[in-house]
């Protein structure tokens, strides 16, 4: 039997090397990276998969050269404002996972109003991943648990897996079936620590700008000929 496949991850990794390759400056490869965002966001709603995870910054991004922190906070400015804004007319709700704080004033607004103005969308759901890692999130989650149990609202003995769950920044998402990480690197990078317990791997040669519909679909095939069995047996 197929495995369903309904929600998407992406290490979307590559965009340095694929400029570097062709002699440009790497923040020419995030440029191209971003119309490859465009593309394959297309292609997987075209293929009626509900939830799509993007790896777009990481808390340690920002410990880049300023010139290429810049390009980046540039090319998301322009996203949430043009690109992002057209999505909403084809139901998509848009969710904003990590730690939203670190960005400028204008960034945060245009998260929580594109949160807000999506938030009774169901057909698709973008989740971007900004200014994110697994474990700064299970460090914020554990911290929200403890200053319950501080409070008396929460006894030690009552902590389960759900307890977290419900402190993430994906609450209410489905954990990921299928995440793909581009470039050749074989790394989760501490991307969705928790929710990738059981997702299938998929990792493609293929720099993230240079990837298409079709090395989508690649992916897309690899994952229906796995066996999923999350932890049993069948
Ligand atoms: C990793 O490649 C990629 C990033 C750190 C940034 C991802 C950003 C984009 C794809 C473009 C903008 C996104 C949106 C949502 C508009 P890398 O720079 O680490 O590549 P390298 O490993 O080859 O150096």
């Amino acid at each position: 039997m197929t495995a369903s496949l309904q929600h998407i991850a992406i290490i979307m990794d590559g965009n340095g090397r694929w400029a570097k390759a062709r002699g440009l400056p790497r923040t020419e490869g995030h440029r191209q990276g971003a119309k490859t965002v465009t593309q394959i966001l297309e292609a997987i709603q075209k293929r009626n998969i509900k939830y799509v995870t993007l790896y777009a910054f990481s808390t340690e991004n920002w410990k880049r050269p300023p010139e290429e922190v810049s390009t980046l906070l540039n090319l998301f400015r322009q996203y949430l404002k043009e690109d992002l804004t057209q999505l909403q007319k084809n139901s998509v709700r848009i969710h904003f996972i990590g730690d939203r704080s670190k960005f400028p004033k204008d960034i945060q607004k245009e998260m929580n109003k594109l949160e807000y103005e999506t938030c009774s969308c169901d057909k698709y759901h973008l989740v971007l991943a900004l200014s994110y890692s697994g474990r700064d999130e299970l460090t914020r989650a554990v911290t929200k648990v403890a200053l319950q149990v501080k409070k008396g609202l929460l006894s030690p003995s009552d902590i389960s897996e759900k307890t977290i769950e419900k402190e993430l920044d994906t609450i209410g998402i489905p954990n990921p079936d299928l995440m793909i990480r581009t470039s050749g690197e074989q790394r989760i990078s501490n991307f969705l620590l928790w929710q990738l317990a059981y997702s299938e791997m998929y990792f493609s040669s293929v720099y993230w700008p240079d990837f298409t519909e079709e090395e989508l679909d690649k992916a897309i095939e690899a994952y229906k000929s796995r066996d999923r069995r999350f932890g049993g047996i069948k």
